[in-house]
C-alpha cells in the first residue's frame, strides 16, 4: 500500500510517499481502507522527534474509512462499515495498531479506537473530528465539568480544537465566549458562540470580564505562554483553566495570588490519555447525526502532498481542519 513515512526526524521534507507492507489485523483489531486522514499540529511535533518514536514511522492519528477486515474477537464492526476514529501513539501499549499512523491507504486499529460514521456524514468530516473532538470533550466536560448556564472562554474559536469546543459548549447551553482573528468571526458566530472577540483587540481581558457575569467558569487554553495569567484573571471563583498546549518554556504565571484567592483549578491534559476513546467518539457521532456538530473542512490535499499539508497545518491560517485524501 502507499503510505507517507519518515526515516529520520526533521522538517516536512523527511516525509516520503512509499510502498509499504500492509498489516493484517490482530484479534481485537480492524483493517480500515482509508478515505480521509486528519492532519493535526501534533503530527508535526512528533515528526520533529519530540516524543522520540522508533523509526521509520507512518505519521497521523485521525482516520475515516471503510472496514475491510475484522479480527476474530471484534464485536462492534463488520466488513463494509463506515468508521472514523483516532489512534493514539502516546502511552503505547505495545499494540501494533498504536505504532502505525494513519497517513496510508490502509490502517490497522483496535476496535475501541473507532466509531461508526453516521450515514450522510462525509469521510472528510469524520477524519477531521477524532483528535480535536476528544480533546474538546475531555477539556470541557471531563476536566472543566462545564454545565448548562455556566460560561466558558475558548481561545482560538476557529481552530481545529476551538471550533469543535465552541459547538460542544453551545449545544449543552453554556454561554460561549470565543476569540478569533477578524477573518473567522462569521464562522465562529455561526458555530454558536454567544460573544466573539478578536484575539488581538485592545482591552481583550476587560471585554471578556464584561461579557461574563461573574467571571469565566471554564477556560480552554491552547496557548499557555500567551494566556495563563489572563486566564487566571478572567476566571470566576472555583473556575477551571484547562491547559492543552503552547509555549511551555515561557514564565506563564506572574501573579499566583489571584488563582489562590479564587480556588482555581489549573488542569493540564493530553487527549491521548483518554481511556474511553470509543465512548467519546460514539457521543460525537450522535451529535454529527443530529446535525448538532460539524467539522469545517478548510482544505483537502492528496496523500502524496502530506509534507505540504503538515507545513500548512502549522504555518497557514485556516478555520477548522486540513485533511488528506488518499
Ligand atoms: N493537549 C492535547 O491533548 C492537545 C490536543 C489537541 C491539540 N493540542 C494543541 O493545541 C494547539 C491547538 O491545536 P489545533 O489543532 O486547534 O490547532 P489549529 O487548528 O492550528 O488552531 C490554532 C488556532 O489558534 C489561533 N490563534 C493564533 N494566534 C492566536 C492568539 N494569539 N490568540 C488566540 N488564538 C490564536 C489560530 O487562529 P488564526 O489562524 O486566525 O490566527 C487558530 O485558530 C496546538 O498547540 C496543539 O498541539 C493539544
Amino acid at each position: 500500500m502507499r503510505a507517507i513515512r519518515y526515516h529520520e526526524f526533521g522538517d516536512p521534507s523527511v516525509l516520503e510517499l512509499e510502498d509499504v507492507e500492509q498489516l493484517t489485523p490482530d484479534a481485537d483489531e480492524v483493517l480500515v481502507e482509508t478515505r480521509a486522514i486528519g492532519v493535526n499540529p501534533c503530527d508535526t511535533l512528533r515528526r520533529q522527534g519530540l516524543w522520540g518514536d522508533e523509526l521509520p514511522l507512518i505519521p497521523g492519528s485521525d482516520v475515516a474509512g471503510v472496514v475491510e477486515m475484522v479480527g476474530e474477537r471484534v464485536t462492534r464492526f463488520d466488513v463494509g462499515d463506515r468508521v472514523f476514529g483516532t489512534i493514539p501513539h502516546l502511552n503505547v501499549s505495545g499494540a501494533r495498531g498504536d505504532r502505525q499512523g494513519t497517513y496510508a491507504e490502509f490502517v490497522v486499529a483496535r476496535e475501541d479506537r473507532l466509531a461508526r460514521l453516521p450515514d450522510g456524514v462525509s469521510f472528510e468530516i469524520g477524519a477531521g473530528l477524532g483528535l480535536v473532538g476528544i480533546t474538546a470533550w475531555r477539556a470541557l466536560f471531563h476536566f472543566g465539568e462545564l454545565e448548562p448556564g455556566q460560561t466558558c472562554l475558548i481561545h482560538g474559536g476557529s481552530g481545529g480544537v476551538g471550533h469543535i469546543a465552541v459547538q460542544l459548549a453551545a449545544t449543552i447551553g453554556a454561554t460561549v465566549i470565543a476569540t478569533t482573528s477578524d477573518d473567522y468571526r462569521p464562522i465562529v458566530e455561526r458555530l454558536g458562540a454567544d460573544v466573539v472577540l478578536e484575539y488581538d483587540q485592545r482591552g481583550l481581558q476587560d471585554a471578556v470580564i464584561e461579557s461574563s457575569e461573574r467571571g469565566v467558569d471554564v477556560v480552554l487554553d491552547h496557548m499557555l505562554g500567551e494566556y495563563m495569567q489572563f486566564d487566571i484573571d478572567v476566571s470566576a471563583y472555583g473556575g477551571t483553566v484547562v491547559a492543552i498546549g503552547g509555549n511551555y518554556d515561557s514564565p506563564v504565571i506572574q501573579d499566583l495570588t489571584a488563582a489562590i484567592g479564587k480556588d482555581l483549578t489549573i488542569q493540564p491534559m493530553d487527549m491521548f490519555n483518554e481511556p474511553n476513546i470509543d465512548e467519546v467518539l460514539e457521543r460525537l457521532a450522535r451529535l454529527l447525526d443530529a446535525d448538532r456538530l460539524t467539522v469545517n473542512i478548510a482544505r483537502t490535499y492528496d496523500l502524496d502532498d502530506g509534507a505540504e499539508a503538515q507545513r500548512a497545518v502549522v504555518e497557514d491560517s485556516f478555520a477548522g481542519k486540513i485533511v488528506l485524501v488518499p
